[in-house]
């Protein structure tokens, strides 16, 4: 301030005198600083980077110099705060200095102070709010989860329930579920935040026996934030699967008069199923072959399926026959399936041919006669013979291996027929005697022999005696010089038998020298169970023995079983009359 003082005289003119004081006024601390608000708002995205200015707040102060200068100071904060911001002394201004999270603390209320240079104090509040970013993914946990499910579930059986967590707000927070696709698995929510993990379909252990559930979260924010989780779900075993056979059925080779405890075939079945319900054992279903119980003829190994013979086949006796065998797994109730196994037997040669007529060597009464005048080419007799096997090994070939007089006779080399090869002369011998014999046509092959005795005559009166006609070769001579003795003896003795049976043959005079297909065997001839005479006069087979009456023209396998048909009585008329 300028004062002018003026001094003023009394005299006249009076006088005066002026002063002018300068007076100077001091600033006096009286002014505190002022904000220019009490509350300043400040809002802040958590996860500002540190120097980020969130706001700035000012004082005036109405002094000068010193007075006035006005620093800034952050009131007292509490601890967990002291490092998140700070405010610049000299211009107020507030910023980031520590890390912000909004889930941790979603606003802050900080007191500022503004003091001037003597330390006048004066107070405002910053209040700053945390805006929220999705910087959290949700997170899935379980809440719980069956070890493993059995493959019988029905569709919407719960196996585990999922928990979702999101620690943001808001739409950060908002999570939706999924689970991947292709697993026969959904998610149902249940309440808040939990969700109901369901099975969508049947499950097959044997088809997909481990299921890895992947579970993904993901939340609304933007951008979303997403997180998964995996579980791992195995399915349990359910006997579910019979035992099935790799082959609809079996067929099995044997030839016969196998070893016992040979091996036939071998038979499998897989069964997919676990462990026990998957493990399969093997065994023969009762049943009857022939009369006998399966388990005489074939075994069969419970673990390893290989089929055994229990005994020695015999093709003679059936040729095949048919057995089941069960697969059946360990499962409770256990599975099972069966299989037919077919076995065939194969023939052996083991049976020699079998000679029917004549009767095997040493009954000597089986003579032929043949009469003088039969001309070559002439059936004399005939050999007949069976053979129990078949096929090659009963094909029967005929051959004469021995005979008085080689050139005179000859056989059907199939036919067994026995045929005069040149007209009978008068300088034959009346005596002749083949030996055939008959071979099959195995490998290797087996044979029979026999004898037949023919005598060239007319007339019974000739036949010198029928009992010795045996071929010898050695003692042929003197057989001969026995003969004729003999003979002579005897033409006596059969003369007289002869006028006795003198009317019979008078009143018989057909001729039953000729074979003529049909031949005629005495059963007493017949091996027992091969053929028998029954009351009807026929020959009947039995035990379905084929008889291989082989003719030239026949193919190889070719069979025909027929029943001889025999006169009875002529039969026995042969007999009796070459017996006497
Ligand atoms: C599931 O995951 C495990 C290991 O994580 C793995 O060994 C297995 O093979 C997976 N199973 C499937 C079916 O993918
Ligand atoms: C076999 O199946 C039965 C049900 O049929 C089940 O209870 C059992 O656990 C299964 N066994 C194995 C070894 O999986
Ligand atoms: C064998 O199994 C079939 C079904 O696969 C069944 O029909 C048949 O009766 C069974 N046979 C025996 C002898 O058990």
């Amino acid at each position: 301030m300028n004062l002018l003082l003026t001094a003023l005289d009394g005299g006249s003119p009076q006088r005066s005198g002026t002063v002018v004081i300068h007076v100077t006024v001091v600033d006096a601390n009286d002014n505190a600083p002022v904000f220019s608000r009490a509350v300043y708002k400040a809002s802040l995205p958590e996860n500002s980077p540190l120097d980020t200015p969130v706001i700035k707040v000012s004082a005036t102060d109405a002094d000068e110099g010193v007075n006035g200068d006005v620093t800034y100071d952050l009131g007292h904060i509490s601890d967990d705060n002291m490092n998140v911001f700070t405010i610049e002394h000299k211009t107020g201004e507030i910023r980031v200095t520590g890390v912000i999270d909004f889930e941790d603390r979603s606003s802050f209320e900080i007191p500022v102070q503004a003091k001037d240079g003597l330390g006048l104090k004066s107070y405002a509040k910053v209040t700053i709010e945390i805006t929220d970013i999705n910087d959290n993914a949700p997170a899935v946990s379980l809440e719980s989860l069956s070890n493993s499910i059995p493959e019988n579930v029905s569709p919407g059986t719960e196996v585990g329930i999922i928990n979702v967590q999101d620690r943001d707000s808001e739409n950060n927070g908002q999570v939706r579920c999924s689970i991947q696709h292709g697993v026969p698995f959904k998610l149902v929510p249940s309440i808040k935040n939990y969700y109901s993990l369901v099975t969508t379909g049947q499950l097959d252990r044997e088809l997909v026996s481990d299921y890895n559930i992947t579970i993904t979260a993901t939340d609304e924010g933007s951008p979303p934030l997403s997180s998964s989780k995996t579980v791992q779900l195995s399915v349990a075993d359910i006997n579910d699967n019979p035992p099935v056979f790799d082959e609809q059925s079996y067929s099995a080779y044997v030839s016969e008069n196998n070893k016992p405890g040979s091996t036939l075939c071998s038979v499998s079945a897989r069964d997919p199923d676990w462990r026990q319900n998957g493990t399969v054992v093997y065994s023969l279903l009762a049943g009857e072959v022939n009369g006998a119980p399966v388990s005489s003829y074939l075994s069969v190994n419970g673990d390893t399926g290989v089929i055994h013979a229990v005994r020695s086949f015999d093709y003679e006796q059936f040729r095949s026959f048919k057995v089941y065998v069960m697969a059946r797994d360990n499962g409770s109730p256990p599975l099972s399936s069966n299989v037919t196994v077919s076995v065939f037997i194969s023939d052996v040669n083991d049976n020699s041919p079998q000679i029917l007529y004549p009767s095997p060597e040493g009954n000597s009464f089986m003579t032929e006669l043949v009469p003088k005048a039969a001309h070559g080419g002439s059936l004399v007799s005939k050999v007949i013979a069976v053979d129990a096997d078949s096929g090659q090994n009963a094909w029967l070939s005929y051959q004469i291996v021995k005979s008085t007089d080689p050139g005179l006779f000859t056989i059907g080399v199939h036919s067994g027929e026995i045929r005069t090869q040149r007209d009978i002369s008068e300088s034959d011998s009346m005596k002749q005697n083949l030996v055939v014999a008959v071979k099959d046509n195995g490998q290797p092959s087996l044979s029979a022999t026999c004898s037949m005795y023919l005598l060239i005559s007319d007339n019974l009166a000739e036949v010198p005696e029928l009992k010795d006609l045996s071929y010898s070769d050695s003692n042929s001579k003197l057989t001969s010089y026995l003969i004729i003795a003999l003979v002579s003896v005897s033409t006596f003795f059969l003369t007289f038998i002869i006028i006795i049976l003198g009317l019979r043959f008078c009143r018989r005079r057909k001729p039953r020298l000729m074979f003529d297909g049909a031949v005629a065997i005495p059963s007493g001839y017949l091996p027992p169970n091969y053929a028998d005479v029954d009351g009807t006069g026929t020959l009947r087979s039995t035990y379905n023995y084929d008889a291989y009456l082989t003719t030239g023209s026949r193919t190889s396998d070719f069979k025909f079983t027929r029943g001889l048909i025999i006169d009875k009585e002529e039969a026995w008329q042969v007999i009796f009359n070459r017996f006497i």
